[in-house]
């Protein structure tokens, strides 16, 4: 196995849909399969947006059942909550202290909510709590903590990532070769789904579907998907209808193929090309929905999980605060 270590943190602040399961959790199950990885629910990262501990909570619950309803390999998988680390609070407070603040000030989200301010006249920091200001200095705590050398993110996360690889070369600067540089990888189907309504599917846009609903609810919502207006006889272009798009990334090869005929042909309806990607999809996920709904019901079970992740987390945890202590304070 490859000595790579592999991390990434999942926030919970929604139902995750298919579009995150095809871009982001699906392969990160399959790095799974041959790397050492670390994948844990930030939800400390989560707090600065929802106030509400029970929704955090029940988000968190739902993902740590997906991934292992979807098969991620717990052996070389550490799966565990954000927050139940110390020395991820500690990590970040030592951090702070190499992060100069005109990096934050650098930050995508930061920067876009001062634009918005100064749009509507307000305060620059009008709607800013420090949870958010320091967003990425937290992240790059939780980098650096377990030794990472690949972070597997979203692109609106990459500079994130680079700002964890700056703070690093600072500390190293500083204080002596202490930090490996992590480096964010994008894999090529993050960020590509398209939703209900032919936009990105993203929570922001009401336009998803999620993984792990009942079998009429997906069919329900699969049903809903907009189309133009051809007829069924019409031949219909593959690469522009979000039906294919989605049937891409569950089916195989000389299915896809098959499909993509049917489209240039004509003679398929819309409706038609939509039962068969449900029939798909529901055949993927039939069986993980299954162990999915099981877990949820044993949440005994998932803490006993996410707590057995934890203690294997925090065996690196400390041996990163130990060492960051003795090189920062002696
Ligand atoms: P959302 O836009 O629904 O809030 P997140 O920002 O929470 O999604 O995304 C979590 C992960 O899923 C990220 O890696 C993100 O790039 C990926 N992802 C989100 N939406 C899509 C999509 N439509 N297609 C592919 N990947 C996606
Ligand atoms: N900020 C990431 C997101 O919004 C989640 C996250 C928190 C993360 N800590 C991380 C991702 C560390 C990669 C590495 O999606």
């Amino acid at each position: 196995m490859n000595d790579k270590i592999v991390l990434t943190g999942i926030k919970p602040t929604g139902i995750p849909h298919l579009g995150n399961y095809v871009g982001a959790l699906k392969p990160l199950i399959e790095l799974a399969n041959n790397y050492k990885t670390y994948i844990f629910i930030a939800d400390l990262h989560a707090l600065n947006s929802i106030k509400d501990a029970k929704l955090i909570k029940q988000y968190s619950y739902e993902i740590a059942a997906l991934m292992i309803a979807l098969g991620l390999n717990l052996d070389n998988a550490v799966l565990f909550r954000q927050s139940d680390i110390m020395g991820v609070y500690q990590l970040s407070n030592f951090l702070m202290n190499v992060t100069p603040k005109g990096l934050m000030n650098r930050a995508h989200s930061y920067k876009a909510m001062v634009e918005k301010n100064t749009e509507a006249n307000l305060d620059i920091d009008s709607g800013v709590n420090m949870g958010l200001y320091t967003y990425p200095i937290l992240m790059a705590a939780d980098i650096l903590l377990y030794n990472s050398d690949v972070v597997p993110v979203g692109a609106d996360q990459k500079q994130h990532v680079e700002f964890a690889r700056d703070i690093a070369g600072y500390f190293n600067n500083t204080y002596g070769e202490t930090f490996k540089l992590p480096e964010p990888i994008i894999g090529e189907t993050n960020g590509i789904i398209p939703g209900l309504d032919g936009r990105k599917m993203s929570k922001s846009y009401d336009n998803t579907i999620p993984v792990f609903v009942t079998e009429s609810e997906l069919k329900k919502k699969i049903m809903r998907i907009i189309t133009d207006s051809k007829t069924p006889e019409e031949s219909k272009n593959p690469d522009e209808s979000t039906i294919f798009q989605l049937y891409k990334h569950f089916a195989k090869a000389d299915e896809i193929e098959q499909f993509r005929q049917m489209f240039l042909k004509g003679g398929m309806g819309y409706g038609t090309a939509k039962t068969i990607l449900f029939e798909k999809i529901n055949s993927i996920l039939s069986e993980p929905r299954k162990e999915y709904e099981r877990l949820m019901a044993n949440k005994d079970e998932l803490d006993a999980i996410l707590h057995n992740g934890a203690e294997r987390a925090k065996i690196v945890a400390e041996k990163t605060i130990t060492r960051v202590k003795k090189a920062m304070l002696g």
